[in-house]
């Protein structure tokens, strides 16, 4: 039997107040709508079909990563139920069933999606609604039932008081058979408080002419939960975040203040790793075994050994840092910074392109971009690459061993040797072999008892 997914996104969002479209509002740094094809995937769907509308470019755009979606364009966006019979071309000739998605629900999971598809075929329903139990029903479509079975869904704003008393809701999540799916859905009106056609008025369209209609319940209400303002996406969020830091101190990690630990879905993290209170670990970075976070640590898409110390307000994306070496306090690694094993990295100190070999030490105010530095280098405080030529970006090269005083600036393209030393404040322009002395510094000029003499003059005048 085969299975199709579709999923609405073409409404505005209007609670939102955003220029951006609803579905790619960020939870937990995916966008809404990647949770949602994260878990249809799990069925393994013959299409899948994303239902656009207001501002579709933007949203194709966003989405082009993603193999094998159908787009549809719902222009006006007149409803769930129009939105539905907009993707009925895609999927003519098609046969099984097919699963319906909100864009804007991020936290349903795999077993709730395998669930409704198993008890939706089972059962042989024409539909099978996903409902929840929750204590807040506002603003939710509830699920009115006669006897055990399933009578309609009325939407809040069309519900009476007694109705609006009701705590069990419709998720906006339901499994069709495709058979005379569309003709039925072209059978909904919208003589209803939004003049909208409503899908959920399907349940009472299938439910009149005997049609079995199916409901599944989530014990977790949290799953279903839909985002419709700033403050829901900020909720959601929040059960995002906690389940994550909830899972990583289950498998080993400390983390000081959960409530302050911002660390992505995709994240990895060894045990006996240590987070301060305030730190954000981003994307898709993993950080080793035994390592120390402190706050204000930023670190998006890198990859962290064992044993590293990250010092406070670092800022690290896309870097390598292997085992046991430390960066911060205030460092900036960029754009692939490669350090490696027990190198340190001080305050102020920013990297791009880099690599920062084994031992090697940059502890003070230094700029390194595009160099490759080897095993053992000191990088005196203040000492620049100077990488951009006005034009291009050239490369430095600093050889094992070499020690780069104080206040240097290395004009690239460059070569410092093995062993080589340049003295405090020079100025490199041509390399310097292996194992020599550059210094470019003029000669220092002293003049006894200049002080003195200046106090005198002024003292005649
Ligand atoms: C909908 C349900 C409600 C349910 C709730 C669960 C209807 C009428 N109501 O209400 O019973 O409790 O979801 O979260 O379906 N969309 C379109 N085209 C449109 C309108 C909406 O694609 O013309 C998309 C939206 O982008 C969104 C989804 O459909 O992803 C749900 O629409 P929304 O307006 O958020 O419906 P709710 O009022 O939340
Ligand atoms: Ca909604």
């Amino acid at each position: 039997m085969n299975t199709h997914v579709v999923i609405l996104a073409a409404g505005k969002g209007t609670r939102m107040k955003s220029a951006r479209p609803k579905v790619l509002h960020r939870v937990a740094g995916q966008p809404l709508i990647a949770h949602v094809l994260a878990t249809a995937a799990v069925l393994n769907p013959t299409t899948t079909t994303v239902v656009i509308g207001h501002q579709s470019e933007t949203l194709a755009v966003a989405l082009s990563g993603y193999r094998g979606l159908t787009y549809v364009v719902q222009e006006p966006q007149l409803g769930t139920g129009h939105a539905l019979l907009t993707s009925e071309a895609a999927l003519a000739g098609q046969t099984g069933t097919l699963i319906l998605l909100s864009g804007d629900v991020p936290l349903l999971t795999a077993a709730t999606l395998k669930m409704l598809a198993d008890h939706h075929r089972t059962t042989g329903a024409s539909a099978t609604v996903v409902t929840a139990i929750v204590d807040a029903p506002h603003g939710y479509g509830r699920i009115v039932r006669s006897g055990e079975q399933i009578a309609r869904i009325v939407e809040e704003k069309d519900a009476t008081p007694g109705e609006k008393q009701i705590r069990e809701i419709n998720s906006g999540i339901y499994a069709f058979a495709l058979e005379g799916l569309f003709d039925a859905v072209r059978r909904i009106g919208a003589d209803n408080a939004q003049k909208e056609y409503y899908l959920p008025d399907l349940v009472a369209i299938y439910r009149e002419r005997g049609s079995i209609v199916e409901t599944v319940t989530v014990s977790n209400p949290d799953e279903i939960r839909g985002i419709n303002s700033r403050l829901e996406l900020a909720a959601v969020s929040r059960i995002v975040r906690d389940q994550k830091t909830a899972e990583l101190m289950a498998a080993g990690v400390t983390i000081e203040d959960p409530a302050t630990a911002y660390v992505d879905a995709g994240v990895t993290i060894g045990a006996d790793t240590i987070l301060h209170p305030g730190v954000s670990i981003e994307g898709s970075t993993t950080i080793g075994g035994s390592c120390e976070i402190h706050s204000g640590a930023r670190i998006v898409d890198s990859r962290i050994g064992d044993r590293v110390t990250i010092l406070n307000h670092c800022v690290i994306t896309n870097s390598v840092i292997a085992d046991d070496a430390s960066v911060g306090p205030f460092a900036h690694l960029r754009a692939e910074a490669d350090v490696r094993a027990r190198a340190k990295i001080g305050n102020f100190v920013e990297l791009k392109k880099t690599v920062l070999g084994a031992g090697s030490k940059a502890n003070h105010l230094a700029y390194l971009g595009d160099a490759t530095v080897g095993a053992n280098v000191n990088i005196g405080a203040g000492t620049i690459t100077c990488n951009y030529d006005g034009v291009k970006k050239n490369q430095t090269v600093i050889e094992d061993g070499a020690f780069v005083g104080s206040d240097s600036q290395l004009i690239a393209p460059v070569t410092i040797g093995a062993g080589a030393y340049v003295g405090s404040g020079s100025t490199i322009r041509k390399d310097v072999p292996a194992g020599a002395l550059a210094v470019s510094a003029g000669q220092q000029r002293t003049i006894e008892n200049w002080v003195g003499d200046r106090v005198k003059k002024r003292e005649k005048k």
